[in-house]
């Protein structure tokens, strides 16, 4: 049985008051009944500020959006596993598609993040996703095999039974033109079926998340289809009764995958 996970990526926003509140307000309004696994990834200088306030007792676990594949030393600007975990973050993003686009990182930088991820004790979201030139090049799925496999093979399928995967098509990020219901279980579908070539009982295990423009309107018939256990939200994820909302749509699936 799968346990359904959204975790809300507030990129590169948010001050210290705003966080705040907005951690305020998702901790108030959200189940504790919920066996839905709730997460947060602020920015790196706001993770003191939130593992503050959820060290106070509440739903929701902590995560950063990136992380240095090394654990210290002469890396100007980085902030590794090692940190994070200190700070009590469980989670970190690895792999975004900003990541890969805006800063130049590969498919083997994101493995070697993989594993500091996994060395230090968090548990990496891997992000995999195709372009609109790629999808309308009919190549989704040979771009999401590419970018698993080289996880994979510095990694190793069971370490996957400690990670958890994203499929965030680019063209569906802050675009509000989210992927359809089948189209994204088409690509979860094909994402644990590559895995579980390797081994049926991790892929059956994994938690395979959609992201792309998913809100308080679009969760529920998302979180519908077997393959899909849950979200990455972006833009949703900054406002408090948007992204409680997808979590209770997320609720609504429990039991069911
Ligand atoms: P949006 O929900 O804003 O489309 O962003 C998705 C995303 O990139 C989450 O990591």
């Amino acid at each position: 049985m799968r346990r359904p996970f959204v975790a809300g990526n507030w990129k590169m926003n948010g001050t210290r008051a705003e966080a705040s509140r907005l951690v305020d307000d998702i901790t108030s309004t959200l189940s504790m009944a919920s066996h839905t696994e709730v997460a947060v990834c602020p920015p790196f200088i706001l993770i003191p500020l939130v593992a503050e306030k959820l060290a106070a007792g509440g739903a929701l676990a902590l995560g950063a959006q990136n992380l240095s594949s090394e654990a210290a030393g002469a890396f100007t600007g980085e902030v590794s596993g090692l940190m994070l975990r200190d700070y009590g973050c469980q989670y970190v993003i690895v792999g975004h598609s900003e990541r890969r686009s805006l800063y130049g990182e590969g498919d083997d930088t994101v493995a070697r993040k993989f594993a500091a991820a996994l060395e230090h004790g968090l548990t990496p979201i891997l992000c995999v996703g195709e372009t609109l030139a790629e999808r309308d090049a009919d190549e989704t799925e040979n771009v999401v095999a590419r970018q698993l496999q080289a996880v994979l093979e510095r990694n190793g399928v069971k370490a996957f039974a400690n990670a958890v995967i994203a499929y965030e098509p680019v063209w569906a990020i802050g675009t509000g033109r989210t992927a359809t219901p089948q189209q994204a279980q088409s690509v979860h579908a094909f994402i644990r079926g590559r895995l579980a070539h390797a081994d049926r009982v991790v892929a059956d295990g994994l938690r395979i998340l959609y992201g792309g423009s998913v809100k308080g309107a679009n969760a529920a018939e998302l979180f519908r289809e077997p393959d899909i256990d849950g979200g990455l939200i972006g833009g949703a994820s900054l406002n408090a009764v948007e992204f409680v909302t997808i979590c209770q749509a997320a609720a609504g699936s429990e039991g069911s995958k």
